[in-house]
């Protein structure tokens, strides 16, 4: 079986995540949400699939909630084959006119800091895991050589953030055996990305769980996407 954990699962790309990984027989899920009593579609797959889906508490930002829930997964299982650090904000206020530092520090706290301390305390699991992955959602909005203005000040920093310690985290842990992506999913139909987008959660769900099944150490430290193209910095 391989085991595999997914932030923000409750709905979104998260939710499509959780959904196309129990399309295959061999995964068990640790699907982690802010409140998962109100995380009805989630509760309804894990009674579903119960040996296979495990739903468990997670705001990404508290430490204890980071801790507790590795320890949750450390109960079921000695070793982490893959870890997605999915939950992301990205909330409006972003213009050269709206931005505040308040809005500005919440979003690099979820978008980029948050990842990092959530697969501090996943290592020890990882080290356990076979091909161990860490995979950081980001976004091409994170993309340096993409962007020419536009606003999203918050949001674009934190993924340019986060591709960052994406890099860095793949230099540390590569004689670890672990690897470690940064990965833009693509613009989808979520809440975040809007009706307007072309890729369906589930177009983009399928492409990442193809993308992770095919990382090899060779990867570590790349900018891929839901199609596993390479992006640009
Ligand atoms: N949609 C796109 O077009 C697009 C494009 C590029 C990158 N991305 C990235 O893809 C990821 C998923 O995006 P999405 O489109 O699925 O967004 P979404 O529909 O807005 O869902 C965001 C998910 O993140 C969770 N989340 C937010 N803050 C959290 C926190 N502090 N602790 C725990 N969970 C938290 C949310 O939980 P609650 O329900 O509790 O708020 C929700 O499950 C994000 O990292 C986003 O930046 C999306």
């Amino acid at each position: 079986m391989e085991r595999i954990m997914i932030t923000g699962a409750n709905r979104g790309i998260g939710l499509a995540l959780v959904r196309e990984y129990l399309r295959h027989p061999e995964v068990q899920l640790f699907a982690a949400c802010c409140r998962p009593d109100a995380a009805h579609d989630l509760q309804a797959l894990s009674a579903d699939h119960p040996d296979r889906l495990v739903v468990l508490p997670l705001e990404v930002t508290d430490p204890e909630a980071v801790s507790a829930v590795a320890a949750a997964v450390a109960a079921r299982t000695d070793g982490l084959d893959a870890l997605i650090n999915n939950a992301g904000i990205n909330p409006p206020g972003q213009s050269l006119a709206e931005i505040d530092t308040e809005t500005m520090l919440h979003v690099l706290h979820v978008n980029t800091v948050a990842p990092l301390m959530v697969t501090k305390v996943f290592l020890r699991l990882l080290e356990g895991g076979v091909s161990p992955r860490v995979v950081n959602v980001s976004s091409i909005m994170g993309s340096l050589s993409h962007t020419s203005g536009g606003g999203y000040y918050a949001y674009r920093t934190s993924k340019a953030a986060l591709n960052m310690v994406t890099r860095i985290m793949a230099g540390d842990l590569r004689a670890r055996g672990i690897t470690v992506i940064c990965l833009h999913p693509g613009w989808v139909r979520t809440d975040m990305g809007g009706g307007g987008a072309p890729l369906s959660p589930e177009e983009s769900a399928q492409g990442i769980v193809r993308v992770i099944s095919r990382l090899s150490p060779a990867d570590s430290g790349h900018f891929l996407q839901w199609n596993g193209e390479e992006l640009p910095w």
